[in-house]
Parts: structure tokens; C-alpha cells; sequence
């Protein structure tokens, strides 16, 4: 059985396999409308989430499916003391399908060792989240038309933001791409990215503070919140929360086809004034979300593709 815990966890193959069904079903939605008929999917979110969680309800109603779920910790048996392992052995037999978001790095990959159906990472600490660079790759693809020799910036919280983590580590195995981590000395991203993603793949990148200097270079800007949650103290967060804000002045000397990319929700890193330029694709991505999770469950469950016949991605179908 397949599960996806990390980005890494489809190859490359399978990794656009997924994203062009994913655009099929955008160009051709009513084709899809019982692609998952009778089959259930359980939405375990110990963590706040608007996006995800409603994004992945949507995708499953959108294929005829059914959904059910629990949208923070406080209402689950976590709260009397239930372990991962537990609760994923109970929900795996009402369901067919679990999309899990937990604030503890490791938590969706351990309830996939015991889970009788696949899980699906939909975010786990500061660590992966591997459906949202599913998206960023779909709408990076489209904006870009290729995946391979870009520059791209990441800037805001990098130490924390896993977004920026899991598409770090998936463009490390596309071909030319050059990196810029703009960020605070405090929030630079983890060692791990550098020694076993980056280093190997001998990428070129480097750190900076400096957005504005940086933006003429840049093919792609992918903008992150700072992450609030994960500060040990308040002091420290309202110091560096407010770091970089991009506007639309700020924008002038950027290139002419650089998307804007934010995972949501933003906390004013990007103004609004930005919202109606051409390079904003924020909400794009928000849109893409819902074909690519279509798309992907359709793939972890093994159903063919309707409009392309006995389309194999992940298992036969
Ligand atoms: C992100 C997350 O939860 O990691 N949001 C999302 O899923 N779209 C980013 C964030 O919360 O800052």
C-alpha cells in the first residue's frame, strides 16, 4: 500500500503523472463526478487548517465520495490520552482513505505504519508537507511551463515553514535550479536541507536578508508566514513577524513572468496591493488544490482515470 508521508515518497515519474491527472480533471471536472463513489475519506487534523482540511473534503465530494473527520486535537479521543497507532487502527476501518495533519514531526508517518488504508502527510510540525509541494509544482508548472533551471527564492520563515522544506527537497531532484533563502538570521533553514538536499544535488544557493536586492534575479518567489506557532517565546516572534512585506512598488523591479507564490495564509508578508498583479498565483494555488488532491486520491486509491482508460499511477487500477 501506498501512503504519502514525504515528498520524496513518489518518484519523479509518478510525481507528474499525478499532476497531469491533476489537469485533466481541471479541464474536464464533470468526468470525475463518481470517480470515488462509495469510498470514504477521514480528514484527522490535530492542527489548525482551512485550506487543507476543507480542500481535501472538497476534492473527495468533488469524485463522488464521502467524508468525515475531526478539525482539531480537543475533539478527538487524543484528548484522553489515545495513541496514533490506536486512533489510525480505529478510523482505518471506517474509511478508505486518511489525510492527517499533527503538530508532532512524525506523527502521519507513524500512524502509515500501522494504518490498515493509505495516509496522507497533510502537514506535520515544522517537517513535510507533501500535498501542498504537489500543488506548488503543479503551479509553478503552469505559470513556468518547466520544473528545472530556475532560480527561486524562498523568503520568510524557512526554519520553520514546512512548505518550503518539502518543495526545497523536491526541486533538488529537477536539473539547473539555483536557490535564495532570504530569511532572518534566526529563521535560515535547517541543516538536514542543506547537508542531504542541497549539498548533494550540487545546487548552487545562497542566504540572504535582502529581498529587494535579490528580486530582479529571481524566475520564482515563493513567500512564507512567519510561523507563530512554533516560537518558543512571544518576545521573539513580534520581533521578526514583520520582516518582509512585499508590495506592489516592491515588485516593479522583479521580472515580468516571476509568479508570487504563498501556501496561505498570509499574516502581511504579501500586501494586498499585490493582489491584482499578474504575478500573484497565491490563489491560484488555491485553486490548483483542488484538482491536485482530486488527483491525488485518486492515485493512493488506485482508481483509473476516466478519461484516459486503465491510466496506471500508483497501483494498477
Ligand atoms: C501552510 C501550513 O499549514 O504549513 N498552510 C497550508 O497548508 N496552506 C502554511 C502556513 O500555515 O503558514
Amino acid at each position: 500500500m501506498r501512503h504519502l508521508i514525504d515528498p520524496l515518497d513518489f518518484g519523479m515519474q509518478e510525481t507528474e503523472a499525478v499532476l497531469d491527472l491533476a489537469d485533466r480533471i481541471a479541464a474536464n471536472q464533470d468526468a470525475y463526478i463518481d470517480a470515488a463513489k462509495n469510498r470514504k475519506l477521514a480528514t484527522l487534523f490535530y492542527e489548525p487548517s482551512t485550506r487543507t482540511r476543507l480542500s481535501f473534503e472538497a476534492a473527495m465530494l468533488n469524485l463522488g465520495g464521502k467524508t468525515l473527520g475531526f478539525p482539531a486535537a480537543d475533539v478527538s479521543s487524543a484528548s484522553k490520552g489515545e495513541t496514533i497507532a490506536d486512533t489510525i487502527r480505529v478510523v482505518g476501518r471506517y474509511v478508505d482513505i486518511v489525510a492527517m495533519r499533527h503538530p508532532k514531526e512524525g506523527a502521519p508517518l507513524r500512524a502509515s505504519m500501522f494504518s490498515p488504508v493509505p495516509v496522507i502527510n497533510a502537514g506535520d510540525g515544522g517537517h513535510n508537507h507533501p500535498s501542498q509541494t504537489l500543488i506548488d509544482l503543479d503551479t509553478i508548472r503552469q505559470r513556468k511551463g518547466r520544473l528545472h533551471h530556475l532560480t527561486i527564492g524562498f523568503c520568510g520563515d524557512l526554519k520553520f515553514g514546512r512548505p518550503v522544506h518539502s518543495l526545497t527537497k523536491i526541486l533538488t531532484r529537477y536539473e539547473g535550479n539555483k536557490y535564495v533563502f532570504i530569511s532572518p538570521e534566526e529563521l535560515k533553514i535547517p541543516k538536514y536541507l542543506e547537508e542531504d538536499f542541497l549539498a548533494p544535488s550540487h545546487a548552487e544557493w545562497y542566504e540572504t536578508q535582502d529581498l529587494e536586492d535579490i528580486l530582479p534575479k529571481l524566475d520564482v518567489l515563493y513567500m512564507t508566514r512567519v510561523q507563530k506557532e512554533r516560537f518558543f517565546n512571544e518576545e521573539d516572534y513580534i520581533r521578526l513577524k514583520d520582516t518582509y512585506t512585499l508590495t506592489e512598488d516592491k515588485l516593479e523591479s522583479a521580472k515580468h513572468d516571476m509568479p508570487v507564490l504563498h501556501p496561505l495564509p498570509r499574516v502581511g508578508e504579501i500586501s494586498m496591493d499585490v493582489d491584482d498583479d499578474p504575478r500573484a498565483a497565491y490563489f491560484d494555488q488555491v485553486q490548483n488544490g483542488i484538482f491536485v488532491r482530486m488527483a491525488l486520491i485518486m492515485a493512493l486509491l488506485g482508481i483509473c482515470d476516466p478519461v484516459m482508460g486503465k491510466e496506471v499511477l500508483l497501483h494498477e487500477c
